[in-house]
């Protein structure tokens, strides 16, 4: 009887154990794909400011004010060669399709 209970009270530990740990595992994951999302994104600041928000007399357009869909759409014209530019065709080009997918969406005018 003794034993039975210990190991009904062992399982139930560790079920509730597992829970919290892929919780826990789920969170991390959550959080670690928001850095990459929002790491990616930062790729762009350099010229485009946070967010896309511009330098002041950066002199570079200020994108912020593009839909994700409008920017995924210029970011494909300048991968594909469809669209010219200075630096932006050879930029885009290093970046996968899903990969500009994931900035147009994190960048794009919400
Ligand atoms: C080294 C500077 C630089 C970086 C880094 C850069 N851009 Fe650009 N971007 C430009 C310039 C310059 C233009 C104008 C087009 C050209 O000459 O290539 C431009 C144009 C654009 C446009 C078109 C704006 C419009 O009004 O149609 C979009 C969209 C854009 N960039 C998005 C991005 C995104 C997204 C990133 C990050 C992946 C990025 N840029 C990184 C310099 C940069």
């Amino acid at each position: 009887m003794r034993a039975k209970h210990l190991k009904t009270a062992l399982l139930a530990t560790t079920i509730i154990g597992l829970g919290q740990w892929s919780s826990a595992a789920l969170a991390q994951n959550a959080a670690a794909t928001d850095l990459y999302k929002r790491g990616l994104a930062a790729t762009c600041a350099n010229c485009h400011g946070t967010d896309g928000k511009g330098v002041v007399d950066g002199g570079m357009p200020l994108i912020n004010g593009l839909s994700s869909e409008q920017m995924l759409a210029q970011l494909k014209a300048f991968k594909s060669g469809a669209r010219e530019g200075t630096i932006m065709p050879q930029l885009a080009k290093g970046y996968t399709d899903e990969q500009l997918e994931t900035i147009a969406n994190q960048l794009g005018k919400k």
